[in-house]
């Protein structure tokens, strides 16, 4: 059952090539410009037309949301809020039938997340669901949605979810884009083709594996871990550190770079490992001033980078390249590398990967 993998989280860690191209299969064909879900197709105008988009989640489903809040705004410009579902269901928040919800789960079984979808509701919003399991509780209590097809996840650390997760929110946001007229029908057709080519850049970028175990084992009894990442890989930074700790309960934080120097940067010395997220995109020279901030304290360098970059490699103590795309879907490679070192580190550290201490699969209860 685990295809002849060890756990499976290493299962669906490599499964995604695979499930990211199933989470676009029927909806995308970049060759002859198609592109459409049928979950939103009847409630495009309202997308197109909305105020603003609230996105309700917990967890990864919740760095899927960021991810989408950079996403939306970027090629639709429609305000987006993104929303812990336990703190947005107790708040008392302002939200009307202008808004549209969008509630992002791999079970579909959330307490916190159905209720805040819940409440989105009674106040008239149009509700949408990201669901990966087929007719769970969030899927049936939305208006509309559109499933990941990510396949089970069984693992408790969520992987291949996240990636389908992000898949479909680009999907949505080109779609709503191209209807406003917000995204140029140029950008939306190198994206198409720049999406199409995801899964072959994800197999590449699981090639790394090997390289990944070794820098495991220099850092597997570390007690902390910091994680940077601007734009479009902050909430990669922050699913990094997720994942490290929940797995390998390994103390970690996720950070946007530039907010070390309000605090954590007192935390770094030469015990600490920091793993930057230095892709070549519009926050890359800004990254390296941050990259060169942590070496002037000797903290230890692990950095993701694209495949040919220089400069970073010159300051950094480990260099893990991925391949090249556009910002916008850099998510879906950078996040590989930290799900593997995550997971080699918390094997050689001897824990339950596929079940980790104190968490459940879904979290049914609030
Ligand atoms: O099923 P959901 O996507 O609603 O679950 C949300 C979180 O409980 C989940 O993502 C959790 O954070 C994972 N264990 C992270 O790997």
């Amino acid at each position: 059952e685990k295809g002849g993998y060890e756990h499976f989280m290493l299962k669906e860690i490599f499964e995604q090539p695979r499930s990211i191209l199933d989470s676009m299969r029927g909806r995308m064909i970049a060759e002859s410009n198609h592109l459409m879900m049928a979950g939103i197709r009847e409630f495009e105008n309202k997308f197109a037309n909305a105020n603003r988009i609230i996105i309700v989640a917990c967890g990864t489903s919740w760095h899927a949301g960021l991810v989408a809040e950079y996403l939306i705004e970027d090629l639709a410009r429609i305000p987006v809020e993104v929303e812990y579902a336990s703190e947005f269901r107790y708040r008392n928040p302002i939200i009307n039938e202008k808004d549209i919800v969008i509630a992002i789960s791999q079970s579909g079984e959330t307490a916190d997340t159905l209720a805040a979808l819940e409440l989105a509701k009674s106040k008239g919003a149009t509700i949408f669901g990201i669901c990966n399991v087929v007719g769970s509780s969030i899927a049936r209590a939305t208006d509309a949605g559109a499933y990941t097809h990510a396949g089970p996840e069984i693992g408790v650390a969520s992987t291949k979810a996240f990636t389908a997760q992000v898949t479909v929110l680009t999907l949505i946001s080109m779609i709503i884009g191209s209807k406003r007229g917000t995204l140029e029908t140029t950008k939306l057709h190198e994206l198409m083709a720049e999406l199409e080519n995801i899964p072959a850049k994800v197999e590449q970028a699981l090639k790394l594996n090997d390289q990944i175990v070794r820098i495991a084992e220099q850092y597997k009894d570390a007690t902390n871990f910091l994680y940077l990442g601007r734009g479009y890989n902050f909430p990669v930074a922050l699913e990094g550190a997720l994942k490290l700790k929940e797995i390998s309960y390994i103390h970690a934080e996720g950070y946007p770079a530039a907010e070390m120097k309000h605090g954590p940067i007192a935390l770094i010395d030469e015990m600490m490992p920091v793993v930057v997220i230095a892709t070549k995109d519009s926050s890359y020279e800004k990254v390296v001033s941050n990259v060169q901030e942590v070496k002037a304290r000797k903290g230890k360098i692990i950095a993701v980078v694209t495949e040919g970059d220089t400069t970073i490699p010159a300051m950094a103590d480990h260099v893990i390249e991925i391949p090249e795309t556009s910002e916008h879907l850099m998510p879906l490679l950078s996040v590989i590398p930290l799900q593997l070192l995550s997971y080699h580190i918390a094997v050689m550290r001897g824990c339950n990967v596929d079940q980790p201490r104190n968490l459940a699969k879904s979290v049914t209860v609030e």
